[in-house]
C-alpha cells in the first residue's frame, strides 16, 4: 500500500508540471457558419468542440439483453450462435431446448434501475460525459425504436425508456454531457444478412434501420457525443456516414457541440471522423497529435457485466488510476467502462472503483481536467511515471 501512496504520489507531480507547463489551447470553437460537404476532407476539418478535449474522462455504459445471461460478454449471442462450446454449454446445461435469445429479452427486468442515482455515482467519479449503448450489435434499442418494432426497451423486458430517463437525469442531476453508442450493423437482422449477401451493393439494411435509428436518436434525444461501431464489415459509402455527419455537423441539433469518433465504415477508424478511437483498449504511450480516446473496461474480459467474474478480472483502483494519468498524459480521453446489471444496478465494485478515482480527481483534477500534454510524456528514470 505504501509503495502504491509513493507512485500515485509521483504521478500527481508529473501531471501538475504538464498542466502548468503548457500555455492556453487556441483550438477555435465551433464555427457555426461553415457548411461541411459529404467529403472526408471537409468532414475531418471541422475542429473538435472544445468541451471534450477538457473533459478528459467519460463513463462507457454496456448495457442490453446481453446482460441477462450475463456470462461470457456482450458478445453472447454470436458466440453461441457461432458454436463456441463455453456459450453452448452454458445454453445446453442451463436452459430448455429451443431456448432463443429473443427469450432472455423478458427477463431484462431494470427494476432497481433508478438513474437518478446512476447520474450522482457518474458525478462523484469525476467523470465529464456518459455514453450508453443505445443499441449494441444484438440489435436491440435502449429506447422505443420505431424501426426497432418489438426488439426495443419498451416493448420487452423493463417496458421503459431506459435511454431516455438516464439523459433525463444526467442533464437535470449533474453537469455531465450525455451521449451515445451506436452500432451501425445488427449482426442478425434479416435486411443486413441481405445486404451482407449482396455484398453491400444494396442498402436495404441501413436506409431502414441504421441511419433512421441515428436520427431517432439525435432528433430525440440530443446527444452530444455519437460513439459509432458495428462499422467494420462494409465501407462508409454503404453506410452513407458522410452524409449522415455532413446532415449532423450542419443541420442537427446539435451541429455546435456534438463529438463522434471515427468507426464509420472498414479503413475508417484511426484516419477518418472525430476523435480517434482506432481499437478497443486504444493506448498509444506515446503523444498523438490527432485526438484520442482510450475505451477500456474495468472487468478486463467483458465490456457487459458478468455473474462470474473473479475479483483479480477487475482493475484495481490503481491500476485505473495510472491507465487516466497515462492516457491523459498522451493527449487521450479516457472511457471507463462498467457493465449494469440486468436488474439495473450498478455492481458495488464498480462503484468503488469509480468513487475512489472521484477522491483522486478532487485532489488532483487540477492536473487533469483542461490540461494540455507536455513535451514529455513520461519519466526517463522511474519507470511508470507519467
Ligand atoms: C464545400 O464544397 C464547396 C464547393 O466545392 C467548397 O467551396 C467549400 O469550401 C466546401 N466546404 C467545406 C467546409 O469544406
Ligand atoms: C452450430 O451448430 C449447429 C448444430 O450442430 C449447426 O446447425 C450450425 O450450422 C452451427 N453453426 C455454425 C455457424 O457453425
Ligand atoms: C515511456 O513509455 C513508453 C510506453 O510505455 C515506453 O516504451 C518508454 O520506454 C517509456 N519511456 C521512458 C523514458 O520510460
Amino acid at each position: 500500500m505504501a509503495f502504491v501512496r509513493w507512485r500515485l504520489g509521483l504521478l500527481v507531480c508529473t501531471t501538475i508540471l504538464v498542466h502548468l507547463v503548457e500555455s492556453e489551447s487556441t483550438t477555435p470553437a465551433s464555427q457555426t457558419n461553415v457548411q461541411y460537404n459529404a467529403t472526408w476532407e471537409s468532414l475531418d476539418s471541422r475542429p473538435l468542440p472544445q468541451w471534450y478535449d477538457e473533459a478528459k474522462i467519460g463513463i462507457f455504459l454496456h448495457w442490453g439483453v446481453f446482460s441477462v445471461p450475463s456470462f461470457g460478454s456482450e458478445w453472447f449471442w454470436i458466440n453461441w450462435k457461432e458454436n463456441m462450446s463455453k456459450y453452448v454449454e452454458f445454453m445446453d446445461n442451463n436452459y430448455p431446448p429451443g431456448y432463443t435469445y429473443q427469450d432472455f429479452a423478458r427477463d431484462f427486468t431494470a427494476e432497481f434501475y433508478n438513474p437518478d442515482d446512476w447520474a450522482e455515482l457518474f458525478q462523484s467519479s469525476g467523470a465529464k460525459y456518459v455514453v450508453l449503448t443505445s443499441k449494441h450489435h444484438e440489435g436491440y434499442t435502449l429506447w422505443p425504436s420505431a424501426v426497432s418494432f418489438s426488439w426495443n426497451s419498451v416493448d420487452v423486458g423493463p417496458h421503459r425508456d431506459l435511454l431516455g430517463e438516464l439523459a433525463n437525469s444526467i442533464r437535470s442531476k449533474t453537469d455531465l454531457k450525455f451521449g451515445v453508442y451506436h452500432s451501425l450493423m445488427d449482426w442478425f437482422h434479416p435486411l443486413y444478412l441481405r445486404d451482407k449477401f449482396t455484398l453491400f451493393t444494396e442498402q436495404m439494411f441501413v436506409k431502414q434501420k441504421s441511419i433512421p435509428e441515428l436520427h431517432e436518436l439525435v432528433n430525440a434525444y440530443n446527444p452530444e457525443v455519437i460513439w459509432s461501431d458495428g462499422d467494420w464489415e462494409a465501407p462508409d459509402s454503404y453506410w452513407t456516414a458522410k452524409e449522415f455527419l455532413a446532415w449532423l455537423y450542419n443541420d442537427s441539433p446539435v451541429k455546435d457541440t456534438v463529438v463522434v469518433n471515427d468507426r464509420w465504415g472498414s479503413g475508417i477508424p484511426c484516419k477518418h471522423g472525430g476523435y480517434y478511437t482506432c481499437t478497443d483498449r486504444y493506448n498509444p504511450g506515446v503523444l498523438i497529435e490527432h485526438k484520442w480516446e482510450n475505451c477500456m473496461t474495468l472487468d478486463k474480459a467483458s465490456w457487459g457485466y458478468r455473474r462470474n467474474a473473479k475479483l483479480s478480472d477487475y482493475l484495481t483502483t490503481a491500476e485505473l488510476v495510472q491507465e487516466v494519468v497515462e492516457t491523459v498524459s498522451c493527449g487521450g480521453n479516457i472511457l471507463i467502462n462498467v457493465g449494469p446489471t440486468k436488474d439495473g444496478i450498478i455492481a458495488p465494485i464498480f462503484e468503488e472503483r469509480l468513487r475512489d478515482l472521484g477522491s483522486w480527481l478532487k485532489v488532483n483534477g487540477e492536473a487533469i481536467y483542461s490540461s494540455k500534454p507536455w513535451t514529455f510524456q513520461n519519466d526517463t528514470i522511474t519507470s511508470g511515471v507519467w
